[in-house]
């Protein structure tokens, strides 16, 4: 099947990596070739796909495949390959297994799109970005992790529901890993340009905060056989559309640190520009002292996993 560009591979048809296809493909923001290692799955899910077309009203094709000679020259490769957690689990659970296979896809990708920008949503998600990195030799502008989305995302609704207001209108900011630790921040968090903290009493507040950070463990816990994929897969496929459109989106995405707020050397998530060139500005907010300090906590937990992936000699 010919694929117009701007070609966009999806690693991995399981539930986040089909429904990001799905909503690629129905938003109108690209062709697609969906591949996952198990045969038939990308196969049946893009026909089944591809059959909605006449319903769903749209040009866009997407092709399931194994074999990655089909993913090349792909201008965006989302990785979402990897097993997802299961109640009792942490993200970092998934370490030594996901290592593996995120290790082995983004060599696959290195080979068949070399001018990629890869998107890693895969957990324990900062590191396997890093691994992804390091893996794939690509500059940093080019590799970086979607959990930034995701999580101000889900803080933003929580934050709507608590106003009885429209999501549209509000805005939040999280930083840090995208695990335990990860850092929301009121004070950058709006409704339309209104800060929370003069619309939500500081307890409030801390429950946002904290339904926040547990936002995934929350749906695991529903769910009990897997993890969220809805909003994980339309965050991750608003990420793509910022690049492939050019838009110059701000979001937080994990991205690699070279002495911004501190830190060198280790992905998290940080506001940054995205636009054709994958990262293209990393935005460095002045934070208070206890915020610096939760963000430096959240890093230094992602840097001990990353030795953990030295240690298992994964790199
Ligand atoms: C979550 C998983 C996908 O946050 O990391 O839901």
């Amino acid at each position: 099947m010919s694929l117009k560009k701007p070609k966009v591979t999806v690693v991995g048809a399981g539930n986040v990596g089909a429904t990001c296809a799905q909503r690629l493909i129905e938003k109108n923001i690209s062709d697609v070739v969906l591949v996952d290692v198990i045969e038939g799955i990308p196969q049946g899910k893009s026909l089944d796909l591809m059959e909605a077309r006449p319903v769903e009203l749209h040009d866009r094709k997407i092709f399931g495949t194994n074999d990655y000679t089909q993913t090349k020259d792909s201008d965006v490769v989302v990785i979402t390959a990897g097993i997802a957690r299961k109640p009792g689990m942490s993200r970092d659970d998934l370490l030594k297994t996901n290592a593996q296979i995120v290790g082995s896809v983004t060599t696959e990708i290195t080979k068949h799109s070399p001018n990629s920008i890869i998107i890693v949503v895969s957990n324990p998600l900062d590191v396997m970005t890093h691994l992804a990195w390091l893996k794939s030799k690509f500059p940093p502008n080019r590799v970086f992790g979607m959990a930034g989305v995701l999580d101000s995302a889900r803080m933003r609704f929580f934050i709507a529901e608590a106003l009885d207001v429209s999501c549209e209108d509000v805005q939040a900011m999280v930083l840090g890993g995208h695990g335990d630790q990860m850092v929301p921040l009121p004070r950058f968090s709006t409704v339309s340009g209104i800060p929370i903290t003069e619309l939500l009493p500081p307890h409030k507040i801390n429950e946002i905060n904290e339904r926040t950070k547990n936002g995934g463990i929350e749906i695991v816990n529903h769910l009990k056989t897997g993890s969220a994929f809805y909003a994980p897969a339309s965050s991750a496929a608003t990420m793509v559309e910022a690049i492939v459109q050019d838009r110059k989106r701000v979001f937080p995405v994990a991205a690699c640190l070279n002495g911004e707020y501190g830190l060198k050397d280790v992905f998290v998530g940080v506001p940054v520009k995205l636009g054709m060139n994958g990262i293209e500005q990393i935005i460095e907010l002045k934070l208070a002292q206890e915020e610096m300090e939760a963000l430096r906590k959240s890093a230094d937990a992602v840097k001990q996993n990353v030795a953990k992936l030295n240690e298992l000699a994964l790199v």
